[in-house]
């Protein structure tokens, strides 16, 4: 079957598809395909030689009533390349393309698949030390239960001191008196080597809860002592008035206020 296809209509085909020149040794007509197609199909395998070219089985011819054209294409793994039919193209020079791009991917997707298993190992690893140090780290069970300390409000009577141990520090905690409150009351702050208010250091003026630890080296004061009728320092001489307050002495500071909520409800202070 000869080519008889006009320029126009060669340049109106695909890229692949333009009209061979040569004659295939021989050609099949497929009728199932024929049907489906707008063009007669000529079914491989067919073997021809066209510009020097021996085509192999995987080469698809379409003949029309005016043309005879022809698909070749070669596969790889990973890339489908496709050859017009005016291209010829060695044998040889195919495979080693082939070759060549099959050994190139396959390296590269080995890489990829390394890279990633050892991320993954890396990953479980990092976080199996982060977990070990945290669990490493975190408080044990019996300084959790000393990190709150309660105390019980009806233990404590009306004008009455009580020292307990938070944290290893001395916490004082007094149930004051009306009279001491309005004395707390009455003091000018703005005399106060360090002003606060009684209002600033309680959250129920009654209870007046803060760390028995001199602000000055650190003794422990001693309650209801001093010029003041609060606290006294017997290390240098430091006086702390009924709300805590420094009023007489080398300490630099009042009493200072650890973190503790009172919970009237069930009758609870709870220091921490
Ligand atoms: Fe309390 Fe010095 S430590 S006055």
């Amino acid at each position: 079957m000869a080519s008889k296809v006009s320029p126009a209509l060669a340049a109106s085909r695909t890229f692949w598809a333009k009209p061979i020149v040569g004659t295939p040794r021989s050609l099949t007509a497929s009728p199932a395909k024929a049907s489906k197609a707008s063009v007669p199909y000529v079914a491989r395998p067919v073997l021809a030689t066209i510009n020097g070219a021996q085509l192999s089985s995987k080469t698809h011819y379409t003949a029309g009533p005016n043309f005879l054209s022809q698909k070749r294409y070669y596969a790889s793994p990973v890339k489908q390349v496709q050859y017009s039919a005016d291209v010829t193209v060695p044998p040889r020079e195919q495979d080693a393309y082939k070759v060549k791009n099959y050994n190139e991917y396959s390296s590269r997707n080995y890489a990829y698949f390394m890279i990633g298993a050892y991320s993954f190992v890396g990953a479980v690893m990092a976080k199996n030390i982060v977990t070990d140090y945290l669990v490493h780290m975190a408080a044990s069970a019996d300084v959790l239960a000393l990190a709150k300390v309660e105390l019980d409000m009806a233990s404590i009577p009306e004008g009455k001191n009580v020292v307990i141990k938070w944290r290893g520090k001395p916490v004082f905690v007094r149930h004051r008196t009306a009279e001491e409150i309005a004395e707390a009351n009455a003091v000018n702050v703005a005399e106060l080597r360090d002003p606060e208010t009684d209002a600033e250091r309680t959250k129920n003026p009654e209870w007046l809860v803060m760390l028995g630890v001199c602000t000055h080296l650190g003794c422990v004061p001693i309650g209801e002592a001093g010029e003041y009728g609060g606290w006294f320092c017997p290390c240098h001489g430091s006086h702390y008035d009924i709300s805590g307050r420094i009023r007489k002495g080398p300490a630099p500071l009042n009493l200072e206020i650890p973190a503790y909520e009172l919970n009237d409800a069930d009758g609870k202070i709870i220091v921490g």
